[in-house]
């Protein structure tokens, strides 16, 4: 049922933790199924993501989507990371089970409240970037389930 892929980010998951004083925590859940996920962000003066870190309490799927997209913003700039699609973590772990889409959603989101979160410290702008909702329930489609 999971890829390879998927199975070893979920079994040796890389980037757990926190970081202290961060430049950006984001935090996102999905009430519907109760998981919640957090990033935090260790972002330069030239806007280059030095570290990232994440908690997720969350189903196998979340925590391995979680992984990988921490591995994929790693030493991106802020545009570049706003670019890391859930479907673009999906691809990275050799795919997803339909039922378990919409947990690599989480991963996406938290990215982006991460950033927002950054860039509200900062007092500046990031091209693209929307408010991302507390609870992703709301935008996950109930086919999804
Ligand atoms: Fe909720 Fe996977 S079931 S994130």
């Amino acid at each position: 049922m999971y890829s390879e892929k998927v199975m070893d980010h979920f079994t040796n998951p890389r980037n757990v933790g926190e970081i202290e004083n961060a430049s950006g925590v984001g935090t996102v859940g999905n009430a519907k199924c109760g998981d919640i996920m957090r990033i935090y962000l260790d972002i330069d003066d030239d806007g280059i993501i030095k570290d990232v870190k994440f908690k997720t309490f969350g189903c196998g799927a979340a925590v391995a989507t979680s992984s990988m997209a921490t591995e994929l913003v790693k030493g991106k700039n802020v545009q570049q990371a706003l670019e890391v699609t859930n479907k673009a973590v999906m691809e990275a772990l050799d795919g997803l089970p339909p039922v378990k889409v919409h947990c690599s959603l989480l991963a996406e989101e938290a990215i982006h409240a991460a950033l927002w979160d950054y860039a509200q410290k900062k007092g500046i702008k990031i091209e693209g970037l929307e408010k991302p909702p507390q609870d992703i329930g709301e935008i996950v489609e109930e086919e999804d389930y």
